[in-house]
């Protein structure tokens, strides 16, 4: 059966008042749509833990720093609905723009430090309308717990802290990145690339691959950086954006693999950017 989809906040308060009575908890998944495999493991993943499931389908103006990226972000809510069918979602929240920032709406959430490396360097207020969404998404819902993948583990970071900040009493739960057969990271954006750049797409990873290989070997950054940013371009990426080994949980730069250390990307290809992080 096709999960319900609501509308309103009052509509969604009231089922969630209802389920909270009958002491059943609640998981959210948060999405913009465009749902693909990666969603929709995260919503298996809070099936098997919670009572309840609720995804969330916004496509949040206000992380967009680009106005054709939020013209051209692909929308699919009736395919969306339909994928999560087999799945067994019990609601889908899918709120309008003044529904989320009625008239007058003022307020920002901005995690300090996170936010100003990698995408939040390369893509100025993002990260705050991300934090300013998933919060609200947060007290809407009165989540027990909410699954973001690992694929934006920038952002998976930045929420942790956001909830832990204002105490919201939700468990954030990291899920591992999905990933095409070819490798490319499962991302709503793969929608907007071409078929001629799609052949290219997964030289991002096999680089990153390559990389971590020979980081763990003993090499450093600074010495193969250069090197892996050719690679990626020399396999039809226009531009690589970062590429850098960062800590896993304070996301700070490092020369050589430590405990939980993660290589990040992101490179454009044929107008399309693209991002991934694995661990190291
Ligand atoms: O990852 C996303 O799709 C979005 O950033 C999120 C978490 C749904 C907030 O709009």
């Amino acid at each position: 059966m096709i999960a319900p989809i609501e509308q309103t906040l009052a509509g969604l308060r009231t089922q969630t008042a209802i389920w909270r009575k009958a002491g059943e908890t609640i998981g959210v998944v948060p999405t913009m749509g465009a749902l693909h495999q990666g969603h929709l493991s995260l919503a298996r993943a809070a099936r098997e833990t919670c009572d309840r499931v609720i995804v969330t389908i916004f496509v949040n103006p206000k992380q967009f720093n680009n106005p054709d990226d939020l013209k051209n972000y692909p929308r699919t809510e009736q395919e969306d609905a339909k994928k999560l069918e087999s799945i067994g979602v019990d609601l889908i929240y899918n709120p309008d723009g003044p529904q989320m920032y009625p008239d007058g709406f003022a307020t920002n959430v901005s995690v300090n430090g996170l936010t100003d490396m990698l995408c939040g360097a390369h893509r100025p207020g993002h990260f705050d309308g991300v934090a300013t969404v998933v919060s609200k998404l947060f007290l809407q819902t009165s989540a027990d717990k909410a699954f973001f993948g690992e694929k934006d583990y920038q952002q998976l970071q930045i929420v942790r802290r956001m909830a832990a900040d204002l105490d919201i009493p939700i468990e954030v739960v990291g899920c591992p990145t999905i990933r095409e057969e070819d490798g490319l990271a499962m991302s709503s954006r793969n929608l907007l690339i071409s078929d001629r750049a799609r052949v290219k797409a997964p030289a991002l990873a096999e680089v990153m691959n390559e990389l971590r290989t020979a980081l763990l070997a003993g090499g450093r950054m600074s010495d193969l950086l250069e090197d892996a940013k050719a690679k990626i371009v020399n396999a039809g990426f226009n531009e690589v954006e970062y590429l850098d080994l960062r800590d896993g949980t304070d996301l700070g730069l490092l020369d050589q693999p430590a405990e939980g250390s993660r290589l990040f990307a992101a490179a454009w290809l044929a107008g399309v950017r693209l991002i991934d992080n694995i661990a190291v």
